[in-house]
């Protein structure tokens, strides 16, 4: 009786086949043996029945029974149980065929000899129904067959509805993956008996069927994304090993065919198809090919355009390839970051040090510029490139005071890393900016610099920053860090009362004495007390006042420059000499100045709404100073001023002197701010200095102004202070010092002169 070993289900009565599936199973001892190569002989000990079986050609079988009902009818369930025994015999040797390569090409023999037609016809046509059981089948014997047709068999396996379209649907959607993923592991076991090219064989119709099924039916995206990737990652794993030309250029072909499609999309965690193949992709003409299709992509698919960049850059770099399009380069500047991000998913560390390179220094966005830098750091240590740290680690640490950046640096080249301290040190002034000094102290100690790390935290009074430094401190300089506690205790104590004072130095009586310092800063606090009521006798000078505009920042020409644009709008050319007229007045002052003396008459509305603009033009000029705009100077005298003990106030006529102070931070500068809006009167009028002597406590023949305007040192002297004029002599001589800057005094020089 002849018989397809694949097909026994479907060519028995249903009957018979329930018996021998019956029998099968009742079957406990049995041997397959093979008294030749096509001959198959399955005996049955319990129970006991014996079978023959004869290989013919495609697949059939010429299968022989001794019992009775066999002799009558040609067929029994002996027969039957014994082809079910058999083909699961045969599956099982295909199965483990690394083990038993040699003793089972009888086998594979056998299975290459049936028709493929045959084989796809028969799982079509029970798809539905068993279609993973048959691709399972399938997918095992398929390979043997010289021309496997994966491709056709994948559409076969996938539902249509009448009309002839692919359909599919929560319901077979599982059944599809089902095959799918059969396949795929029909491939890694190929792929692991290094047999690539049936490998390929099955990776590139399964990749290219997924993305074709995900295009027209998005709704199963995420479902199908599971097969696709694992389909990627084969593949990759594929194009990793030693491949013949051939397959090489099949692989290429498979990945630009691919990724030319509209409809391509990249899968996360994956890399692009064309990555994988890069590798081979060694000719000219080929590369130029690749790079334009790059190209066309990153015109035409906006929503992977970084996705593209990174690939351009990529390739532009590995195969010096000029970028032709201008738009292209220009666009793709600013997606650096972006593509850096990119570049850092895919692991792609070199090509990262590469873009970030193209990377301007003045790129607008800091945040994305300082990600930037982070990421090229991580790539930079990854890869141990020395040259790549010390740039990149160096601009963290200057740019942003990054402590882990500075300590990357310190290990690939210490000398670098003291340079940008070094630097730090002499560009930012203790106090001015924190992030600053919090690089600067962790360094210094590091470093072991331990007398500019003194220096430093003398300079900034703070007492948690001295806690955090002051036990390895404490060894060699405890003189030094007794002194520090003590005049930052008596500075809390002078600047509160008794009770809030003890509050917040509680904290730092028991760190003294968990220091065994508590004692040696209480006897320095005693011995400076008895100085300090010594000298209080003959101390005259205990505060200084502040004009802002032209003594601490450079903002006294964008007032005029404000004023001459107002009246130029309103036909008038004003003098420069106008300047001393304006210099220091309040803002309505100026104006009544500048139309009485032009001859304008104005209503109130009119003249509000002219200051109200003038203003503006003012604020618009000031809108970008920055601490850079600080007088030179003017930021040492004020911290040296502060350290001879002096109190210290601002006193000018500005409305606007707060938000000054803010943009070049140093309102902390300050013990009192009086500004445009506390006093009512106008400099010549005192008002102002008295108000601000009485804010800092002190008799006003105890403070000193600074002014720019000879109508502040009216104002000075009139409210009994000593005033200094910074500037020209010929304007303000009635002052008791002139000085040409505040860089070119101390308060130690301006307190004995004023003595
Ligand atoms: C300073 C300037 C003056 C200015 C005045 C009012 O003292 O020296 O030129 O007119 O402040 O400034 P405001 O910002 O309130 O207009
Ligand atoms: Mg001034």
């Amino acid at each position: 009786m002849r018989v397809s070993l694949i097909d026994i289900e479907n060519q028995f009565d249903h009957h018979l086949i329930e018996e021998g599936l019956d029998l099968v199973r009742a079957t406990t001892e049995y041997t397959v043996q093979q008294p030749d190569l096509a001959h198959f002989q399955v005996h049955a000990s319990n129970p006991v029945y014996q079978v023959d079986i004869l290989m013919l050609q495609d697949g059939l079988v010429n299968v022989k029974c001794y019992c009775a009902p066999f002799k009558k009818s040609k067929y029994c369930k002996h027969a039957i149980a014994a082809l079910f025994l058999l083909r699961e015999n045969l599956q099982h040797a295909r199965k483990s065929r690394v083990k038993s390569r040699h003793e089972s090409t009888v086998t594979d023999e056998a299975l290459r000899k049936m028709k493929i037609t045959d084989l796809r016809k028969f799982v079509s046509a029970y798809a539905v129904s068993h279609a993973v059981f048959k691709a399972e089948l399938l997918a095992n014997t398929l390979h043997l067959t010289r021309k496997p047709d994966y491709a056709s068999m994948l559409l076969d396996l996938t539902p249509i509805d009448k009309y002839g379209q692919i359909r599919i649907n929560r319901n077979n959607i599982k059944t599809l993956r089902g095959i799918i993923s059969i396949l795929l592991k029909q491939a890694q076991q190929l792929f692991k008996e290094k047999a690539l090219p049936e490998t390929f064989q099955i990776l590139e119709p399964v990749i290219n069927h997924l993305y074709r099924l995900i295009a027209k039916f998005p709704a199963y995206q995420q479902q199908l994304s599971i097969e696709l990737k694992t389909a990627l990652r084969l593949f990759e794993l594929v194009c990793l090993q030693p491949m013949a030309p051939r397959l090489q250029q099949a692989a290429i072909k498979m990945a630009f065919d691919l990724s030319s499609r509209e409809s391509y999309f990249f899968v996360k965690s994956t890399l692009p198809v064309l990555r994988l193949v890069e590798p081979f992709v060694l000719e000219q003409k080929l590369r130029k090919s690749i790079i334009h299709l790059v190209e066309e992509k990153i015109k035409t698919d906006h929503q992977n355009l970084i996705a593209w960049s990174t690939l351009l850059l990529r390739w532009g770099k590995a195969w010096h390839l000029q970028l032709k399009s201008k738009e292209i380069f220009n666009r793709l500047i600013s997606q650096l970051p972006a593509i850096i991000q990119e570049m850092n998913q895919q692991k792609d560390y070199e090509d990262l040090l590469y873009v970030l390179q193209l990377l301007p220094e003045d790129y607008a966005d800091k945040t994305q510029y300082r990600i930037s830098l982070q990421l090229g750091l991580k790539a930079a240590l990854l890869l141990s490139s020395e040259k790549d740290i010390v740039q990149i680690a160096s601009a963290l640490s200057r740019q942003y005071f990054e402590i882990e950046a500075w300590e990357a640096l310190l290990h690939s080249n210490e000398a670098a890393a003291k340079k940008v301290i070094r630097h730090l040190q002499q560009q930012y002034v203790a106090g001015q900016h924190e992030p600053a000094d919090l690089l600067i102290l962790h360094a210094l100690n590091v470093l072991h610099l331990e007398g500019d790390l003194l220096d430093r935290l003398m300079d900034l009074q703070d007492a948690e920053l001295m806690m955090e430094y002051d036990r390895e401190l404490k060894k060699d300089h405890s003189d030094t860090v007794v002194k520090f506690y003590a005049i930052y205790i008596r500075g809390i104590k002078e600047a509160y009362g008794g009770l809030i004072a003890r509050q917040k130095l509680n904290n730092i009586f028991s760190h003294l004495k968990s220091l065994d310092l508590y004692s040696a800063v209480a006897d320095k606090l005693k011995t400076m007390d008895t100085r300090k009521a010594d000298n209080q006798e003959n101390k005259v000078i205990e505060g200084f006042v502040f004009d802002l505009d032209g003594v601490i920042v450079d903002t006294a020409i964008h007032h005029f420059q404000a004023w001459k644009k107002l009246l130029k709008e309103i036909g008038v050319t004003i003098a420069d000499e106008d300047d001393h007229h304006t210099r220091g007045a309040s803002r309505m002052e100026s104006l009544e100045y500048l139309l009485n003396k032009y001859g304008l008459k104005k209503t109130s509305e009119e003249k509000l709404e002219l200051a109200t603009r003038k203003n503006e033009y003012y604020l618009k000029a000031i809108e970008q100073i920055t601490p850079d705009d600080l007088l030179p100077g003017a930021l040492q005298f004020l911290i040296d001023s502060r350290k001879a003990g002096l109190s210290l106030a601002l006193g000018s006529a500005s409305k606007n002197a707060r938000g000054v102070l803010e943009k070049l931070d140093i309102e902390d500068q300050f013990d009192a701010i009086l500004d445009g809006n506390d006093a009512k009167e106008s400099k010549p009028d005192p008002e102002i200095f008295i108000k601000a002597s009485a804010a800092l406590h002190l008799d006003p023949s105890r403070v000193v102004v600074f002014e720019d305007a000879a109508k502040g040192v009216q104002a000075a002297l009139a409210a009994g202070c000593h005033c200094v004029g910074l500037g020209d002599a010929s304007t303000l001589g009635a002052a008791d010092l002139v000085v040409a800057s505040l860089k070119d005094t101390s308060p130690q020089q301006i307190i004995k002169a004023l003595s």
